[in-house]
């Protein structure tokens, strides 16, 4: 399984990363100099235009106005600043102050009991997702994220993914021989192998190169990072299987948080509480927008899967989770169940 991350070569990267270690704020350049009073750096891989990239731009007007602009956030989308390769070790260093990473991203950094999330067909809908991360137990997979010296602040839905290749992929044999580009989480490279693909891990910055180099065949995302990415342009098939949820954390560097006075932390973590409602409330018709852009813009052949066809996939998919509970315990995936069944 390769790994090619980001836009910085690794020896340029590397060096970076020692240099904001020595000196947090200043990126070899690339950060821009932070005005008088408290900036809060935040970095994403996402384009502006779309759930998350809106919460964060939220977020940074919220903070902004109630603070007189005393407290700068300053928002690095499109992995401007930080890929995914990097952008953990960028905020444990202090680099970044915040990041807002997909929940897959995680399981690599030593929760992977978020992974749980990555489950294929777990997840009946949205509402029951909010079960868990508006709840306890979501609460305590935050409350968990201290042990890295990460403060846990709170989650946010994009909404559920979909296979692209230039074929349809409506049920496990039409994935025979394919590459797929994943992200770095083992549960969705069970889920590829389980369909009969080849996972190939990349950085979501390196995607739509890849798949128009054709060092991958497929991958899978919601429609909204479909779209926003360009992936439409070098795929022509989108296949709505809604087979699994991709949303986000957003967390901050412990050391940052807590030097900030407890009225500025109250401040942050209220607009950031209604930034994180405000993509909530977007993130479907985000992707209802996105989709709707994709029919108008034509070329993509759209797919929809029949039901038989699901319950082929879904059975495929049945040792992707005994597979997990192998591996975190069957704690969490029963709590989880429990919560998605109103328990
Ligand atoms: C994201 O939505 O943050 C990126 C998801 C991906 O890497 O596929």
């Amino acid at each position: 399984m390769g790994t090619i991350d980001t836009q910085l070569p690794g020896f340029r990267r590397r060096r970076m990363l020692q240099g904001l270690a020595a000196v947090a704020g200043s990126a070899a350049g690339l950060v821009r100099a932070a005005p008088a009073g408290l900036t809060i750096r935040l970095s994403h891989v996402v384009a502006e235009d779309t759930p998350k990239g809106l919460a964060a731009n939220r977020f940074q007007a919220l903070v902004d106005a109630r603070s007189g602009g005393r407290i700068a956030v300053v928002v690095y989308p499109d992995a401007r600043l930080y890929g995914d390769h990097d952008e953990m070790q960028a905020l444990q260093l202090g680099a970044v102050e915040m990041l807002a990473p997909s929940l897959s991203k995680f399981g690599r950094i030593g929760f992977p009991e978020f992974e749980l999330f990555d489950l294929p067909y777990l997840f009946p809908d949205v509402a029951n997702v909010r079960r868990i991360t508006q709840g306890a137990l979501g609460q305590r997979m935050l409350d968990r994220l201290g042990r890295q010296r990460l403060v846990g602040l709170g989650f946010m839905d994009n909404g559920f993914k979909h296979m692209s290749a230039n074929r349809p992929l409506l049920e496990p044999a039409h994935f025979e021989g394919l590459r797929m580009r994943i992200q770095a989480s083992r549960v969705i490279a069970a889920q590829m192998r389980a369909l009969g693909a080849r996972p190939v891990t990349l950085a979501f910055s390196e995607t739509r190169r890849a798949l128009a180099a054709g060092v991958v065949d497929g991958t899978e995302n919601p429609v909204s990072n479909f779209w926003t990415q360009g992936m439409h342009e070098v795929q022509t098939d989108l296949s709505l299987t809604q087979h699994a949820y991709l949303g986000y954390a957003f967390v901050a560097n412990q050391r940052f948080w807590e030097s900030m006075s407890a009225p500025d932390r109250t401040l942050v973590s209220e607009a950031l509480r209604e930034a994180l409602y405000f993509g909530n409330q977007i993130a479907d018709t985000q992707n209802d927008k996105a989709l709707t852009a994709l029919r108008e813009a034509g070329g993509t052949r759209i797919h929809v899967p029949a039901p038989a066809q699901i319950a082929l996939m879904r059975k495929a998919v049945e040792p992707v989770h005994t597979g997990l509970a192998r591996r975190i315990g069957t704690a969490w995936l029963d709590d989880a169940r429990k919560a998605i069944d109103g328990g």
